[in-house]
Formats: C-alpha cells, sequence, structure tokens
C-alpha cells in the first residue's frame, strides 16, 4: 500500500507529481505529500486525506522546484495526520516509503542514544534520520543512503531526494514494488507503471535487494551484492486514458459495466482459433503430470479460487487445495512435488500472496498466476503467467478482475479435464461455446439494472445481512457479503445455505434481510428448502434466481431478482453481477465513497 513517486524533470515539477500521485491514490488515501529541491533547497506540503486536498494546499502555498517526491499514504504506523504524512525529512533528507520497516525500533533506540530527536509515530521516519546521522557523520548522500538500506528489515520501496542535490534520486527495493521510468533528460520513479504512463512508457522494474542511483542522464543499479545489475527496459502499453470514469459516476461502475467487453477478451485470448479448445500461452501446463494443484489467494481472489476448486475437482478430477495467502507459509504446508501452486491476483503485488509464491519456489512442479498486471511481481516470478486482461481496475472494490479470474480459471480446468480425459472433444466444444455466449448473457442481465438498484434501496436500511449460497453459489454467496461490507458498511456475512441450521439460523428475524443466490442447478430444492427455514422463522429473502427458479418459489420471497437462463456451470460468474451491483446500489443510498471505501487500499504490498 502507499504510494510512491519521484521525478527528475525539465519542468515545474509539482504539477506531474500530483497526476502521479492521483494515478497512486488507490494504493491508499490517508494523506498526500510532496518534497521538492528549487535552487537545491529542499521544501514540502503534507495534507490530510484525499489527494485533493494536498491539491487545494498547492494552490495557496505553492512549491517550485524542477526535482521531487511524492506520496499518497495508507496509514500502518502512526495515526492519518500531518505530522505522519510523508515525505519525511531530516535535516538535508526527504523520503518517501512503501511498506513497514520492521526494526524501526531497535534503529530508533541507537539514534536516540546519538540524541536524535523524532517528530512522528511511523517507522519511516527513522530512516530519514537514519541516513541524515550518516551523512553527519561525513558520507555522501549515496553512500549514506545506501548505508542505510542495509540495515533495514521488513519489506520497503524507497525514494531519497537530498538538499543541494538537484540530480539526484535513490530507490531501493526490497519486499514493495518499484520501477524506474526513462523519460527525455527526464527519469522518474514510481510504485508502477500506471503512475508513470502520462510522462513513459520505458520501464525497469527493480527486483528485490535493488538499490538504483538517478540522476537526469544516467541509472545505476545495484543488486543486493551491490554488484552492478542490468535490469531489461521493457516498453509498456499504459493507455493514459485508462484511468477515466468514461462518463460514469464511479469507477466501479464504469468497472461493472464494461465486464461484458472484458469478459469476451479473455476468453478470445485462451480459445483455439476453432473454438474447440483452450490454449495457454508459452510452454503451457500437462494437468497429467501433476497430482493435485494448490491455490492461494486474498479477498476477492481468493473467492475465484473456491469457485475453481469446485471446477477443478468436478470437472477434472484434480484434488485441490484453497489458502488465504496470509494463514499459507505461517502454517509450512508440505507441497508434494507433482503439485500446481497457482497463485491468483489482480494486483500482482500482495505481498501475502508474494510470500506464498516464494514458499512454493522449488517445491512445487510448477508456478502458475492468473494475474491482471502482467509486469508485476507475482508474474514475473511464476513460470506461466496467464492475464485475466480485466484492463485496469481502480474502483477499491474489485469486479471486473473477480469475473475475468473466474473466466480464466474456467477455462484453465476445462484444459485440466481435457488433458486428464475427464471431457471429451465435444462437451469441451459444447462449454466453450456457451461460455462464449456469457458476454450476452451479461448484457442482458444489466437490462435489469434498476430492479437491482430499488432492491439494494430496501437492503440499505438494514444493519446485518447474510448471504447464502450452496455448491458453486456458496464462494458467490462470500463475495457478495465481502463487496457488500467493503462499500457500504453494513456487517454482512456468508454461509452454505447448509450450514445455517447448525448455528447462524438464530440471527435469523425480521430485521436481517438474506441474500439467497439460487439458479435453477441440481441443488436449487436443497437451497430453497433452506430458504423456506428462513421465511418460517420470519426472515425477510432477496432470492436471486432465473425466471424458472421465480416461478417455482412463487413469489415466497420477500423480494425475486431474475437473472437470464445460464448453465449452472457459468453461473458463478454471471451471478457475480446482482451480487455487485447490490453492493453498489446499497452504498450509493447510504451516500459511502464508493471507489475509496474507508480504511482500504487496492494494493496491499504489506503483511
Ligand atoms: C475486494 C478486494 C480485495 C482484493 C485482495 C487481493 O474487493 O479487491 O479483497 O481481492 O486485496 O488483491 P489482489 O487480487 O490484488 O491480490
Amino acid at each position: 500500500m502507499c504510494g510512491i513517486v519521484g521525478v527528475l524533470g525539465q519542468h515545474e515539477v509539482a504539477p506531474i507529481l500530483v497526476e502521479a500521485l492521483k494515478r497512486l491514490e488507490y494504493r491508499g488515501y490517508d494523506s498526500a505529500g510532496i518534497a521538492t529541491l528549487n535552487d537545491g533547497h529542499l521544501d514540502r506540503r503534507r495534507a490530510v486525506g484525499k489527494l485533493i486536498n494536498l491539491s487545494d494546499l498547492l494552490v495557496h502555498d505553492s512549491l517550485p522546484g524542477k526535482s521531487g517526491i511524492g506520496h499518497t499514504r495508507w496509514a500502518t504506523h502512526g495515526a492519518p495526520n500531518v505530522t505522519n504524512a510523508h515525505p519525511h525529512r531530516a535535516g538535508p533528507v526527504a523520503v518517501v516509503h512503501n511498506g513497514i520497516i520492521e526494526n524501526f525500533r531497535e534503529i530508533r533506540a541507537q539514534l536516540a542514544e546519538k540524541g536524535l530527536h523524532f517528530q512522528t509515530e511511523t517507522d519511516t521516519e527513522t530512516v530519514a534520520l537514519l541516513v541524515q546521522s550518516l551523512i553527519e557523520e561525513g558520507k555522501s548522500p549515496r553512500d549514506a543512503a545506501q548505508e542505510a538500506v542495509r540495515q533495514l528489515d521488513g519489506a520497503y520501496a524507497l525514494c531519497f531526494l537530498f538538499e543541494g542535490e538537484d540530480d539526484l534520486l535513490i530507490a531501493a527495493r526490497q519486499g514493495s514494488p518499484l520501477a524506474i521510468g526513462y523519460g527525455d533528460g527526464e527519469m522518474f520513479v514510481g510504485s508502477d507503471a500506471i503512475a508513470l504512463a502520462p510522462m513513459t512508457d520505458r520501464i525497469t522494474y527493480l527486483e528485490e535487494g535493488d538499490f538504483a542511483v538517478i540522476t537526469r542522464t544516467s541509472v545505476e543499479i545495484l543488486d543486493r551484492e551491490d554488484r552492478p545489475a542490468n535490469r531489461e527496459i521493457r516498453t509498456v502499453n499504459i493507455e493514459s486514458s485508462q484511468v477515466d470514469k468514461g462518463g460514469h459516476k464511479h469507477f466501479m461502475a464504469k468497472e461493472i459495466a464494461e465486464q461484458p467487453r472484458v469478459i469476451g477478451e479473455a476468453i478470445m485470448h485462451y480459445l483455439s482459433d476453432d473454438g474447440r479448445s483452450v490454449e495457454l500461452p508459452g510452454k503451457g501446463i500437462d494437468f497429467t503430470a501433476i497430482d493435485r494443484l494448490s491455490m492461494v489467494a486474498c479477498g476477492t481472489a481468493y473467492y475465484a479460487c473456491v469457485t475453481a476448486k469446485y471446477w477443478f475437482e468436478q470437472l477434472a478430477g484434480l484434488p485441490c487445495d484453497v489458502d488465504v495467502a496470509s494463514e499459507f507459509r505461517y502454517r509450512e504446508p508440505p507441497v508434494p512435488a507433482r503439485t500446481a501452486a497457482l497463485f491468483v491476483s489482480q494486483s500482482g503485488e500482495t505481498a501475502d500472496t508474494l510470500a506464498a509464491l516464494r514458499y512454493c519456489e522449488g517445491k512445487a512442479a510448477t508456478i502458475l498466476s492468473v494475474v491482471n498486471v502482467p509486469e508485476s511481481s507475482i508474474a514475473r516470478e511464476s513460470d506461466l503467467a496467464l492475464p485475466i486482461l480485466a484492463g485496469t481496475e481502480i474502483g477499491v472494490a474489485s469486479t471486473k478482475a473477480f469475473t475475468c479470474q473466474l473466466t480464466v480459471l474456467l477455462m484453465l480446468a476445462l484444459k485440466a479435464a481435457s488433458d486428464r480425459g475427464r471431457m471429451d472433444a465435444d462437451t469441451l466444444a459444447d462449454t466453450l461455446a456457451k461460455l462464449r455466449a456469457l458476454p450476452s448473457a451479461f448484457n442482458a442481465a444489466m437490462e435489469d439494472a434498476d430492479d437491482i438498484a430499488a432492491a439494494a434501496r430496501k437492503l440499505a436500511e438494514a444493519r446485518d445481512i447474510l448471504f447464502l449460497g450452496r455448491g458453486l453459489m456458496y464462494p458467490l454467496a462470500m463475495e457478495g457479503a465481502l463487496k457488500l461490507k467493503e462499500i457500504s458498511y453494513i456487517h454482512a456475512e456468508a454461509y452454505a445455505s447448509g450450514e445455517l441450521k447448525h448455528g447462524p439460523i438464530a440471527l435469523i428475524d425480521k430485521h436481517v434481510p438474506v441474500v439467497v443466490m439460487a439458479p435453477r442447478d441440481a441443488l436449487f430444492d436443497k437451497t430453497t428448502s433452506n430458504m423456506q427455514e428462513v421465511i418460517a422463522r420470519g426472515g425477510r429473502v432477496l432470492l436471486i434466481t432465473d425466471k424458472e427458479g421465480k416461478r417455482i418459489t412463487h413469489g415466497d420471497a420477500w423480494l425475486t431478482l431474475t437473472m437470464p437462463d445460464i448453465d449452472p456451470l457459468l453461473a458463478p460468474i454471471l451471478y457475480a453481477l446482482p451480487a455487485q451491483l447490490l453492493a453498489y446500489h446499497t452504498a450509493i443510498a447510504k451516500g459511502t465513497d464508493v471507489d475509496q471505501p474507508r480504511n482500504l487500499a487496492k494494493s496491499v504490498t504489506v503483511e
């Protein structure tokens, strides 16, 4: 979390820094700040809350200079106030940081013994003070930064600016992503390529342990052993316009609406020319050489994996484990040799998922990933990275990335089923033909968006909401509850429908609406029996089903939303739409900040 940027420019740098921070705001929005050098003189401006507050401040209190660094914060150590906002400054050095310095207390104690005083509660200020003290011992800015970085434990992407050094930025990466951008007589540093997109498309991604010394005309990179490192300069393809709302009120609304197109693109990417089989890039994967699949992810991506477990096990007969990344490596699970380890991540930078991937390196037969950002650390460290092609996702609540993850995972499961002789060629071709029709089903379902919005306005009055589903609808119920709670702040929990009577049914009364996801699949009768148990206890049910499901349940539910008919295998992808729209319209009714809900950030690069 936190977004950082650095610029050695030819023009006034403050507006460039603010524009880059705008593109990084998805990483955190507790506070923002910039520091610049003007004729060698270091100064900074910082403001609490969203970037707009910093922009407003700069209107009245401008910050000249052609070199600078900037930061948008997701608070870890210390409250989100101006004092704790980055850049942190100590004497001649200013620094921005993404990550957590785990040994900051020890370093702080050593510096305190030397008589240095701390102004903030942050771990980052320790880095600035450490560099300052090393400069005061006679070291050059470069040597002081290098020595300081050597002493740090934990995760960091750092960018330093020094008083009197108009043509110098120092950057270091360990555990948090960092990229260097090449301009024409200008140089940039950013947490990702999106931040730098308006300035340059020529990017070098720093690797773990890298330390970079940057001037307007040169970049010197040293690896963790202090050896000169030759890192590739890639040309990345990120449209500056991708961060526009495209006429929608919110990024989330835009991203929901984009789903038919991006799902269609993901399908076509993996479909063979004759449309009858699934083709993977590069060497692909031979599922006959695999006995077990271990999937690891966080949040929404985790629910995509839980859904995929049903597909891999039912279609391909491939045993699957699914783990929440933050629990995975500390459990020290054995990874048998014929295991494929699969990591799912929109950002490709989630710290826990990346750490789980590294745990599996050298243990699993192959490391696969399903990612949205092809240049991300998770993609780069996989044997095979499968892009989901959702395009940039800005809304903090994941929508199109989830349905594209599901689409790619289903295609992977179909390939596994075919490789393992569990699905014949004609059945595979039929299933793929149905999958190709999915974008049209999405378009048809969107025509009923007004009904969903009306239902959401009723849900907005509740304090607690339960989501129920069985089989493939159970993980979707979990995703629906997550979506709702993260943007509407209504407490929502999901249960497997059959589990309700083992305890949670005690919660049911007329004040707790229950959302039941029930397409007419093999489990429909069982799910609707559980629904009747809720209704019998005075519970109000919002049933999401198809036309026949509505007919069979005779309007017993408090509200019914009707979805287009869909093959049960594909239902979790299509039924994600009403789950997303319910959350979106509930949040609108409650007046919350849909795209930037409180306490959250889009890219979670700390453990
Ligand atoms: C919820 C949401 C999060 C992410 C999670 C993993 O809407 O977006 O739960 O799914 O933080 O992030 P990635 O997919 O980037 O690894």
